[in-house]
């Protein structure tokens, strides 16, 4: 049997437990531990409390002691990323910040498809590559689990190249890596189809295979005016439902259709969120879809925020997300962004570490992960400080002095 684990202590530990999963938190609401210690065993964890509290009771435990003033907090989801990609969309910046729209650079031949050119040239090797350089930066970042789209092959094969990629990378990086179908990205240029025939192949071709391939149980969609429109999705995602996979939403980015259709299927989250107005920040919040800002995006795009303060005030959920990609967001930095959301947004530091951790594990059907108590998986990312509030105060540039991952130390 696996040895007992004692890591602390820690000036604080922040276990993010007893807190709703809907609604505002008030930072008091922290259940905060002084001095404390998780005990591991097997990957998860088997106990937390004082360090001493927990020395005395498991006497055999072995322990690995930290030096100094350390904080503990539940290791980081990043619960949306597109990270598996070839190339670079460093041309795609340089004309938005020259004047031209996302949508317009995408209208040109710029734009995702771009990537979708760049990626299909790419050998699933290169993927795996590109994709593990990229998991690894997050790991530094305190991310131990991060959700990874395809949608830059866009046809049957590419997109299983793209989605055997990330599996492939699940096996070589410290985070678990999630993988979600984004095959209804946009209409590939070169498909001599409708839309609505592509959503077909793709429905009764590709989602077979994902099942039987154990690819994904995840199906998401880009529901805007460059890519599908509501009433295209409705039959896909009605298919994609009636075979069991969970539905995701690319909703409200820059019109307010999807956010609708998010709610109407069920869907697990509803990402974007930008351009929601009162009337889809009402209807989120009295559902049981999660709201994923992607603050990240606003950056990379210079546009408004996802209204995160009125969907919590509203009583949704509310979960926080890189959307790292090649074009609208390349930072790739959960914490810088999920801390500079709050502060445009107002929301307490509970609010956004909820948003980084339970909340986002929720929004990818995960209730093994991102908060630190007995049975949960043992992922820990821990800093160089004495309080908590340190880790949002420096806006990223904190970073984790070690992480864990199910109880292996995998970065310090
Ligand atoms: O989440 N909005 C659509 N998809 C991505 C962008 C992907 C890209 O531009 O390559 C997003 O922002
Ligand atoms: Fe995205």
């Amino acid at each position: 049997m696996d040895k007992k684990r004692l890591i602390g202590p820690f000036k604080q530990l922040v276990p993010m437990t007893g807190l709703s999963l809907k609604g505002a938190i008030a930072d008091d609401a922290l259940a905060i531990i002084p001095d404390g210690g998780v005990l591991v065993s097997e990957g998860k964890i088997e106990a937390i409390g004082t360090f001493e509290t927990l020395r005395t009771n498991y006497s055999e435990a072995e322990t690995h002691p930290l030096q100094g003033n350390h904080t503990c907090i539940p290791g980081c989801i990043d619960s949306h990323t597109h990270i598996c990609f070839g190339g670079t969309r460093a041309n795609d910046y340089a004309l938005r910040n020259s004047g031209k729209t996302y949508l317009e650079i995408a209208k040109s031949g710029g734009g995702i498809w771009d990537t979708v050119t760049q990626t299909r040239k790419a050998s699933k090797a290169e993927l795996v590559k590109n994709t593990a350089k990229l998991a690894k930066r997050h790991l530094k970042n305190g991310v131990t689990t991060i959700e990874v789209k395809s949608g830059y092959g866009l046809s049957v094969d590419e997109e299983l190249k793209m989605l055997h990629a990330i599996k492939e990378t699940n096996e070589l990086v410290g985070p678990d890596l999630i993988p979600t179908c984004l095959a209804a990205h946009m209409l590939p240029k070169d498909y001599p189809g409708t839309a609505e025939e592509y959503l077909e192949e793709i429905s009764t071709v590709l989602f077979p295979l994902l099942k039987e391939q154990q690819l994904t149980n995840r199906i998401d969609a880009f529901i805007e005016e460059s890519a599908f429109s509501a009433l295209q999705i409705m039959p896909y995602f009605q298919k994609a439902r009636a075979m069991g996979f969970d539905i995701t939403v690319h909703a409200d980015q820059f019109s307010t259709k999807g956010s609708k259709v998010a709610v109407d299927f069920k869907a697990i989250s509803a990402d974007h969120l930008e351009a929601s107005t009162e009337l889809e920040i009402q209807r989120l919040a009295k559902s049981d879809v999660i709201a994923m800002a992607l603050p990240g995006a606003t950056i990379g795009l210079g546009c408004a925020f996802a209204p995160a303060r009125k969907l919590l005030d509203a009583g949704g959920a509310l979960a926080i997300a890189s959307d790292h990609n090649p074009g609208s967001a390349p930072m790739g930095d959960l914490l810088t962004q999920a801390s500079i959301l709050g502060v445009f947004e107002k929301l307490s530091n509970a609010e956004v570490m909820a948003g980084i951790t339970f909340r986002a594990a929720a929004a990818l059907g995960l209730y093994d992960r991102g908060r630190l108590e007995k049975g949960y998986l043992a992922d820990l990312s821990i800093f160089h400080t004495d309080n908590y509030q340190e880790i949002l105060y420096n806006q990223g540039n904190l970073k984790p002095c070690m992480v864990w991952k199910k109880g292996e130390l995998v970065y310090d």
